[in-house]
């Protein structure tokens, strides 16, 4: 019966010619998608999560080794722009934290917006550096829970001069990808200048890959503090052909503790940023009352400026 409903969805929408799945109908993804109970992304509240003050869960400092000089390929799979790593070259490492072993750089990807919520607040871009454990296929790594290591790294647009450094290098290869299907010449990037302004502030909890087979293999590692990026550079994300809309999957059910680095308690916020967040909260509708609610609207009324009216309702992106 679902089977072919399944199948009829897909023949109606065209679906089974482009991806076997679409951020369109995620009740249709298969597997642990529907049945898991540690599925990513979640709304992260911090004063829900567990500051890990005696150390047993995050043992050190986050130490991340060759990422300063690193040969990517970039493309369009249909549902985000990916940077790979081009093989022959000595991966990027990353380890400490809350990591036991070392974790092999694979690929970096982005949604636009945000798939972590943090404090009901979603982001305009979220870049997700996926790493396995080192020494595994990703075969092997997909049936082990801590196969994986992901970097949630969240930016926030900016007007103006001075923002565009975080993005600059990887810039000139989008229009080459816009559409699906093509792929760009390796070229050397600087992936440090990816990462949150403080890596060792951040969150982490076991979860799921957030694309099917949503596999529950992934040690998440979201940093809470954004990068900065400018409105231009994020003009052409709404240009890129992902197969609809947006590229980001639904927040999922939290049913789990999210531990929290020491680092991340040093709350210290830029006066440009302050005034962004206190504007966020002065622009909602006062018709939505949650501030969950709130956050996740207003930057959808951010991202209709960009990108037009074709937005996900804001119930369609309620916590469930
Ligand atoms: C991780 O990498 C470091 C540095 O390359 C190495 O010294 C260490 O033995 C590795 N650890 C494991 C568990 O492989
Ligand atoms: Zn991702």
């Amino acid at each position: 019966m679902i089977a072919s409903t399944v199948f009829i969805l897909s023949c109606l929408y065209g679906l089974s010619h482009q991806a076997e799945w679409s951020y369109d109908f995620e009740t249709l993804w298969p597997g642990k998608c529907t049945t898991g109970q540690q599925q990513s992304p979640i709304n992260i509240m911090t004063r829900d999560t567990v500051l890990d003050v005696s150390g047993t869960h995050i043992q050190g400092p986050l130490v991340f080794r060759g990422y300063s000089n690193v040969k990517l390929s970039a493309h369009n799979n249909g549902h985000t722009l990916r940077w790979d790593n081009v093989d022959g070259n000595p991966p990027p490492v990353l380890m400490g934290g809350p990591l036991i072993g070392n974790y092999t750089f694979m690929q970096f990807h982005l949604h636009w917006l945000s798939e972590h919520a943090i404090d009901g607040i979603k982001y305009p871009l979220e870049i997700h550096m996926v790493h396995i454990k080192t020494g595994l296929t990703v075969d092997e790594a997909v049936t082990r829970p801590d196969g994986l290591a992901v970097l949630g790294v969240m930016a926030q647009v900016v007007y103006g001069e001075g923002s565009s450094f975080a993005l600059d290098q990887i810039m000139p290869m989008i229009p080459e990808i816009l559409a699906s299907g093509k792929r760009t010449d390796p070229s050397s990037i600087d992936l440090s200048r990816l990462f949150s302004p403080e890596p060792q502030s951040y969150f982490t909890y076991h979860g799921s890959l957030t694309t099917p087979m949503c596999q529950e293999v992934v040690t998440w590692i979201v940093h809470d503090k954004p990068l900065l990026i400018s409105d231009d550079q994020y003009k052409i994300f709404g240009e890129v052909d992902v197969g609809g809309i947006d590229n980001y999957r639904s927040l999922q059910r939290v049913n789990r503790v999210v531990y929290r680095s020491m680092a991340s308690c040093a709350f210290s916020l830029s006066p440009s940023l302050l005034s962004t967040l206190a504007g966020l909260f002065h622009c909602v509708s006062t018709r939505v009352t949650s501030s969950i609610g709130k956050g996740l609207c207003y930057i959808l009324n951010f991202k209709r400026k960009f990108f037009g009216n074709a937005v996900k309702e804001c119930s369609k992106v309620a916590i469930s």
